[in-house]
C-alpha cells in the first residue's frame, strides 16, 4: 500500500514547531508494512491542501493520505474542507468509528471535524493534529484500511477479506 502523509500546521510549515504527527504516522505506516511514498507539511491553506491531495491522488498514485492536523474549531482549521473539495464520495464509517472510540478517550473528540472520502482510487482520511490523538485515531482505522484501499482498486482478491 502507498501512504501519503500530510501534516498541516501553520507553525509547522513556518519552521516554528516540528512536525512530531508526521513522522509518528510515518512510523506507524512502516509497521503495518505499508510503504510511505510522500510526505509533507503545509500551513492551513485551503487551496494548498486540496492542490497537494489532488497531485498525490491523480498523479502520484497513493492508495492512501493521511492527514494530520487542522480539523477543529479554529477560524484556520481547514482541512475537512479541503477534503470535501477533491473526494468523489464520502467514507463516513471511518470518521463514525474514530470520533465514537476517541470519546471514550476524551469529550474534546466531538470537536474533531474529520472527514474521509475517495478520489478516483486514493482514500483520503484526516486526522487530529496531536501525536496522541493522530496515534489514537489512526489505530481505530488501522486494521480496515488494507481492505478498504482494495475494494477501492477493485482487486479481485478484496472480497476474501470479507470473511471474518
Ligand atoms: N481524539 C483522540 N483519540 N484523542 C485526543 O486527544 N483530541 C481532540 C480531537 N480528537 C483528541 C481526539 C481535540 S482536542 C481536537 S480540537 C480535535 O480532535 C481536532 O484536532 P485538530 O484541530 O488538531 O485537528
Amino acid at each position: 500500500m502507498r501512504v501519503g502523509i500530510l501534516t498541516i500546521s501553520d507553525r509547522s510549515a513556518a519552521g516554528e514547531r516540528e512536525d512530531e504527527s508526521g513522522p509518528l504516522l510515518a512510523e506507524f505506516a512502516q509497521s503495518e508494512g505499508w510503504t510511505v511514498v510522500e510526505t509533507s507539511v503545509l500551513p492551513d491553506d485551503v487551496g494548498r491542501i486540496s492542490g497537494l491531495l489532488k497531485q498525490w491522488s491523480d498523479s502520484a498514485k497513493v492508495d492512501l493520505i493521511l492527514t494530520t492536523g487542522g480539523t477543529g474549531f479554529a477560524i484556520r482549521d481547514v482541512t475537512p474542507e479541503a477534503t470535501l473539495d477533491v473526494v468523489d464520495r464520502l467514507a463516513p464509517g471511518l470518521t463514525e468509528a474514530m470520533r465514537a472510540q476517541s470519546l471514550k478517550v476524551t469529550p474534546h473528540a466531538m470537536l474533531s471535524r474529520a472527514a474521509a472520502g475517495i478520489r478516483g482510487n486514493t482514500l483520503i482520511v484526516n486526522l487530529p493534529g496531536s501525536p496522541k490523538a493522530a496515534g489514537e485515531n489512526l489505530e481505530v482505522i488501522r486494521s480496515v484500511l488494507p481492505h478498504a484501499v482494495q475494494l477501492i482498486s477493485a482487486d479481485p482478491e478484496a472480497e476474501k477479506s470479507h470473511k471474518v
